[in-house]
């Protein structure tokens, strides 16, 4: 049915930001062995929202994410970005994508390292862009440090600034603070909360940390595994913009113990 459609839209105001119909993606391991990384996922992502894609390991938050990137291909099912297949969105350098691993040149400078994706799309460098995005992320004064030089939260905030660098329509993290120790995690987190508030960049992040999703989500959409799928959906109704009072309130509390049951629940258990 949905292959009856055609994959390029006019983009409308009133169209989601992403939609997803029924995805499925297999992977073909040899032998006829086939791992089934995702099922049955149907998604829809308004603009402007900041949506947590939270679940246990190999429940296929990675594939997902890569999916709606257009890095990969769902077996069946469609993903729809702004109207338009992923890899028009990629094409047209309205995607910005950060990892864990971040990824930046080491012999280039943060000021470089950020003006990457305006090389890549073969546009001039908006230098007052960069230093705009420089200051965003809490860089000033580090323009010229190169990455060996950086502490891990810095490079980090290097690879948001330099997936912005365009003005995406879309930001996808998968886990972009998941090597940080806690304290620098956390403070990663208001910071991610202050840009996504002034950018109002419709952002997916992929995470495994309750919390995390609790401080940025306005929804979590909530995985389980074997076979990857989504379990359910929260909304987080917690006030923004949130703070470390947030974590220690009582809603905050209420959300944490619903979201843990949860993925309790999403994991295999031995017992029927
Ligand atoms: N390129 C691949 N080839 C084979 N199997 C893969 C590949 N990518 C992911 N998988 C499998 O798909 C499942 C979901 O993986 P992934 O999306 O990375 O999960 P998550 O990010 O939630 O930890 C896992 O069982 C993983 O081993
Ligand atoms: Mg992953």
């Amino acid at each position: 049915m949905t292959n009856s459609h055609p994959i390029q839209v006019a983009a409308t105001l009133d169209q989601p930001a992403i939609s997803l119909a029924n995805i499925g993606k297999e992977f073909n391991l040899g032998r006829r062995r086939v791992v089934t990384a995702l099922t049955g996922v149907t998604a829809t992502i308004e603009r402007g929202e900041f949506v947590a894609l939270l679940g246990p390991s190999g429940c296929g938050k990675s594939t997902l994410l890569r999916i709606i990137s257009g890095l990969e291909k769902p077996t069946s099912g469609t993903a729809l970005v702004e109207g338009s297949s992923p890899e028009q969105l990629i094409s047209d350098h309205r995607l910005g994508f950060a990892f864990q691993e971040h990824a930046l040149l080491p012999w280039a400078t943060v000021s470089e390292n950020i003006a990457i994706p305006f090389r890549l799309a073969r546009r001039p460098i908006d230098r007052a862009r960069v230093s705009e995005l420089v200051a965003l992320v809490g860089l000033a004064g580090f323009e010229s440090a190169r990455p060996k030089q950086l502490s891990g939260g810095m490079r980090q905030r290097v690879a948001i600034a330099r997936s912005l660098a365009l003005a995406p329509d879309l930001l996808l993290l998968d886990e972009p603070f998941g090597a940080l120790d806690e304290i620098t995690r956390r403070r990663l987190n208001f910071e991610l909360a202050r840009i996504w508030a002034e950018t109002g960049v419709t952002t997916v992040m992929v995470t495994h940390s309750v919390d995390e999703a609790l401080l940025l989500a306005d929804r979590i959409i909530v995985m389980a595994t074997n076979p990857g799928r989504i379990e359910t959906e929260v909304m987080v109704d917690l006030p923004r913009p949130r703070t470390a009072e947030t974590l220690g309130s009582a809603r905050f509390g209420e959300l944490a113990t619903e979201l843990i049951r949860l993925l309790d629940h999403s994991e295999p258990s031995d017992e029927s």
